[in-house]
């Protein structure tokens, strides 16, 4: 099922969501309709606060860039280990029309739950490490606007 995206300054977006407790059929309805909203958005990336579920839940499908990393649905995502920084350009389907360059650490070890509620384990870097960040950062609240660097800031 579509369902709307909330978009900034959709106060919700800056609620930290609640970590999972079991992974059921719920989260597996809600990891299904992510996906759909997702894709019909055209995004590569959607956190469950976007469609106004207060749970840590993310869909990250890169494949249109990298073709060769399947779709991922993870539950109550942790970044485990950070390494480097490299700046590169975002949006966000909650701040339609903006884009701006954030810093990111370069490749990131994230553990996670899958949709049956099996521990994964994604050792990321390129897009999907910045589009996972990008994700579990909409489980706190946080927006990449807020972390758009200096340079990139519009003048005053
Ligand atoms: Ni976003």
């Amino acid at each position: 099922m579509l369902r709307p995206i909330l978009t900034f300054p959709d106060p919700f977006l800056l609620r930290k969501a609640a970590p999972v407790a079991v992974v059921d059929e719920r989260i597996r309805d809600l990891v299904r309709d992510m996906f759909e909203t997702m894709y019909s958005a055209s995004g590569v990336g959607l956190a469950a606060p976007q469609i106004g579920v207060g749970k840590r839940v993310i869909v990250v499908d890169v494949s249109p860039v990298e073709t060769e990393i399947a779709p991922m649905g993870l539950v109550n995502p942790v970044i485990v280990e950070r390494e480097g920084m490299v700046e590169g350009t975002e949006g966000c389907l909650s701040v339609p029309g903006v884009e701006g360059i954030v810093p990111r650490a370069e490749s990131v070890l994230v553990r996670a739950l899958d949709p049956q509620g099996q521990p994964v384990r994604i050792r990321a870097e390129g897009l999907l490490s910045r589009a996972l960040q990008h994700e579990i950062d909409h489980l706190d609240g946080i927006l990449f606007i807020d972390r758009i660097s200096a340079a990139a800031a519009p003048a005053r």
